[in-house]
């Protein structure tokens, strides 16, 4: 059977950054340890006022397209996954085909376009649906462009603003990829849950601690549900375990309890019991009261082991660096996570091909995904060009007085006059309303 992945990646960041520890924390009479350790985010990117999630999607797959020298004939189909849509009706896909349009010879009408929702879990989703369209052999030789872009903004003063982000994350889907091929094994997780949501708002209503059980509690059923299909996992099995991070403090949590469940009934439990003794079985305990309890002992100390440590280090670390420089990117997230992954093997020459990702996706609402991923042959040379240092690098640094300002120019409810921070160079602009109350972009050389 053809390998069918992800064969290119682009990712655009929204151009403006605020320092968490150093400039959010203080203003809020914080503790810059809860960002910098608790969270883990020291960066929120954050869009200048001329951007959105088309001008970032469209940035990003005009820089995949002009470095595979793709033009509209070749992609056959335009994902795009967001939760931050602010049409009901006219998917964002439409609005990014136009901006490429503008600058490409041809055009995307033969392309089949749409718009995905299920929270952050829509970007895999969407991939997902560009993988099943290539394998029905209905893409006639064409790739998909599947677009993840998100400004994932708070109202100000919730608990979320500490994860704020915004970046759209552009990926090429084909046969005989470059980069990733994806396993036709999944599991999923799905649950009708009231923990994040946006009922025709802007911002989302959040509970957080509750969306923190939510999240571990569907990723371990999509776990489950995966084994139950591709057989159990082992923590050797895979080199790295991408998670959607909302924030690198969620994938700490969910990383421990993963760990726990892979590792039971193998050598690894046996060796770690020597020290911290067998996981707790439920039939040994009276109460589940008392097994709950148990099972906390048990985490608590093995979160303390080397060999713990180690794996984390090795497995999970790579996968949280560029989420700690960007914040959370909603639909984007679980595939940054992939690309820090990545990068971090080339920073440290790890031989990647033929090694396998387990990737476990999530959305509120609630939904998790998991799959895995066998890296291919080219996968060194597509993630080495992507430009992640100079677009994190080149970010403007806000203060807090800024960064106020920003969040009311992109707050629909307020209509503010704010000038932008950065100039505009090479990329797609927001330029401001139509008659029909559409939104309008050009192309700034
Ligand atoms: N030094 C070190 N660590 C510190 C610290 C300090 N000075 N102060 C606090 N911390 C730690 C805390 O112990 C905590 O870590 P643990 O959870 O491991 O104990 C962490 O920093 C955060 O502190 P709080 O729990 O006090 O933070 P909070 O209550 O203000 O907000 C939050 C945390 C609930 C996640 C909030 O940011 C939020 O609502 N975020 C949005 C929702 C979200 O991201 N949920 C995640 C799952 S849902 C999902 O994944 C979908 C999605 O993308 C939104």
């Amino acid at each position: 059977m053809t390998a069918v992945g992800i064969d290119a990646i682009e990712i655009r960041t929204g151009k403006l950054r605020l320092d968490l520890p150093e400039t959010f924390a203080p203003a809020k009479g914080e503790d810059p340890g809860k960002y910098a350790k608790g969270i883990g985010i020291q960066y929120s990117s954050l869009p200048d006022v001329y951007e959105d999630i088309v001008t970032m999607g469209a940035n990003a797959a005009r820089e995949l397209m002009d470095r595979r020298g793709l033009v509209p004939d070749d992609i056959g189909r335009i994902d795009v996954a967001t939760e931050s849509a602010f049409d009901n009706s006219k998917p964002v896909s439409t609005y990014i085909a136009g901006c490429l349009e503008s600058v490409y010879d041809g055009d995307f009408h033969h392309a089949n376009k749409g718009e995905r929702k299920f929270a952050c879990l829509s970007g895999t989703q969407s991939v997902d649906d560009a993988y099943n369209w290539i394998r029905a052999g209905r893409n006639r030789g064409r790739a998909a462009l599947v677009i993840a872009t998100d400004t994932a903004l708070y109202a100000r003063g919730d608990p979320g603003e500490a994860t704020q982000g915004a970046g759209a994350v552009a990926m090429l889907i084909d046969e005989d990829p470059n980069i990733v091929a994806l396993s036709t094994e999944q599991g999923y997780g799905s649950a009708d849950e009231t923990d994040f949501l946006k009922p025709n708002q802007q911002f989302p209503s959040v509970d957080g601690k509750r969306s923190i059980q939510v999240y571990l509690a569907r990723m371990r059923e999509a776990l489950e549900d995966y084994e139950s299909v591709a057989g159990d996992t082992h923590p050797d099995d895979f080199v790295y375990f991408p998670f959607h991070t909302p924030y690198p403090g969620m994938v700490r949590k969910a990383a421990l309890l993963g760990y726990r469940h892979i590792t039971r009934n193998t050598e690894v439990e046996e060796a770690l019991a020597e020290d911290i003794g067998m996981q707790p079985r439920e039939g040994d305990y009276g109460s589940r009261e008392d097994y709950e309890e148990a099972i906390r002992g048990y985490m608590d100390e093995l979160k303390e082991t080397r060999r713990y440590q180690e794996w984390y280090e090795r497995a999970i670390d790579p996968t949280v660096d560029i989420s700690g420089q960007v914040g959370n990117w909603y639909t984007g997230s679980v595939h940054v996570a992939r690309l820090s992954a990545l990068r971090a093997a080339i920073e440290n020459d790890v031989a990647l091909a033929g090694e396998k990702l387990l990737v476990g996706s999530y959305g509120s609402g609630a939904q998790a995904e998991i799959h895995a991923e066998t890296v291919q042959d080219g996968w060194h040379k597509e993630v080495d060009a992507v430009d992640v240092d100079q677009q994190l690098d080149g970010r403007y640094d806000l203060s807090f007085e800024e960064y106020e300002l920003v969040h009311d120019a992109h707050n629909h409810e307020k209509e503010v006059d704010v000038d932008a921070f950065t100039q505009p160079s090479g990329e797609f602009v927001f330029t401001g309303w139509g008659r029909m109350n559409e939104r309008r972009y050009e192309y700034v050389e």
